[in-house]
């Protein structure tokens, strides 16, 4: 039992201690004397009552404390699931409960950290794999070094140097080690640009008949921000476009002038499979992918979207994902800004 812990001061608690501690030995020293005994012996035992009287009263007052530090002893060695108890509503109580969700936010923070070095290291593993597998191959003298083997070669390590390329861009967009340079720029260059890019991809994948199309709606829109950046977004959303297209099908690529916020929004559409509603919000998550079997064969490690996501962000904007009409997926960006 906690006496004291309705209280929402330390020093109102402090002095309730003091006040009941004084009251006791004035009442046992008062009513000895009246009884017969000796003032020094009253004295003596109406401390010895106070004195015993104080660890019950003042009982969870400091013992949160010494939780904390043992709970950041612990933390110390890397557990993080110890609690206090945060049952009184003084300071130490208020010092509990912000203690109780530091412990929490850093518990997530290591799980996180956990995953983060699990996935990466799957990740790298894959394509690691491949290589030996091929070079043994090669050292054991079962395949020829033909050029169908390099280039199967080839392709992994164009996949462990893309891999380590956007871990690198994701920890520096997260560490806040990359800057945005903001100038204003048009969007049809911009656009234009990208969509050359994806034709080519959309070739590389023997889609030729894909067909790409920009729109940019007034002609001359334009708007603030850091276009090589931009680019990079405009880059992963159109490579998830293509990758997702029929062979056959149309993925449009268009900006028009965001009415709410005098900003701009751009659009990637595709008449792919889309993704479901369920996963809209995780796609985002890095190393997610909604279809981990087929994405992983296709050489993609669920990173993209997050680096889309961190760098229009870092624009003070949004992105999210809508299903195309009638089927398909919508990538929309939402830029604040100069518009126009
Ligand atoms: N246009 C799209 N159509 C259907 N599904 C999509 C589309 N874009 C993204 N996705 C789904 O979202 C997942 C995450 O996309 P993201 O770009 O982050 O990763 P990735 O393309 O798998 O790999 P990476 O971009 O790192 O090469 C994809 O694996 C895919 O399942
Ligand atoms: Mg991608």
């Amino acid at each position: 039992m906690r006496p004291l812990d309705s209280l929402t001061s330390i020093k109102v608690k402090l002095g309730v201690v003091i006040l009941v501690a004084v009251a006791v030995t004035a009442t046992v020293g008062v009513l000895g004397v009246r009884a017969g005994f000796s003032p020094l012996a009253c004295g003596v035992a109406a401390s010895l009552i106070a004195l015993a009287m104080v660890p019950v009263l003042a009982r969870g007052m400091t013992s949160p404390l010494r939780e904390m530090a043992a709970a950041s002893r612990a933390m110390a060695r890397g557990e993080y699931g110890l609690r206090v108890t945060a049952s009184s509503r003084d300071e130490v109580g208020e010092l509990a409960r912000a203690f109780n969700a530091m412990a929490a936010d850093l518990a997530e923070m290591d799980r996180e950290r956990r995953d983060l070095v699990a996935n990466v290291s799957h990740e790298l593993r894959t394509p690691i794999g491949a290589l030996q597998a091929v070079l043994e191959n090669l050292a054991d003298g079962v395949d020829d070094a033909d050029s169908e083997t390099i280039q199967t070669m080839l392709v992994q390590v164009r996949r462990l140097g893309r891999l380590v390329a956007q871990l690198l861009d994701l920890s520096r967009l997260e560490s806040g080690g990359l800057r945005i340079e903001r100038r204003p720029f048009e969007l049809r260059a911009l656009l234009e640009q990208a969509a050359d890019e994806s034709r080519l991809h959309a070739r590389q994948l023997e889609k030729a008949q894909l067909h790409v199309s920009v729109s940019v709606e007034p002609e001359e829109l334009s708007t603030e921000g850091d276009p090589e950046r931009m680019h990079q977004v405009l880059a992963n959303l159109l490579e998830n476009a293509v990758r997702h297209s029929p062979s056959d099908g149309e993925v449009t690529l268009l900006a028009r002038p965001d009415g709410d916020r005098r900003g701009v929004e751009i659009v990637v559409a595709d008449e792919g499979p889309g993704i479901p509603a369920e996963e809209a919000p995780r796609v985002f998550e890095r190393f997610y992918r909604a279809d981990a079997a087929r994405a992983a064969s296709d050489g993609g490690s669920g990173l993209g979207l997050s680096i889309a996501r961190w760098i229009v962000e870092l624009h003070e904007g949004r992105i999210r994902v809508e299903p195309g009409e009638p089927h398909g997926c919508r990538m929309v960006v939402s830029l604040p800004g100069a518009g126009r």
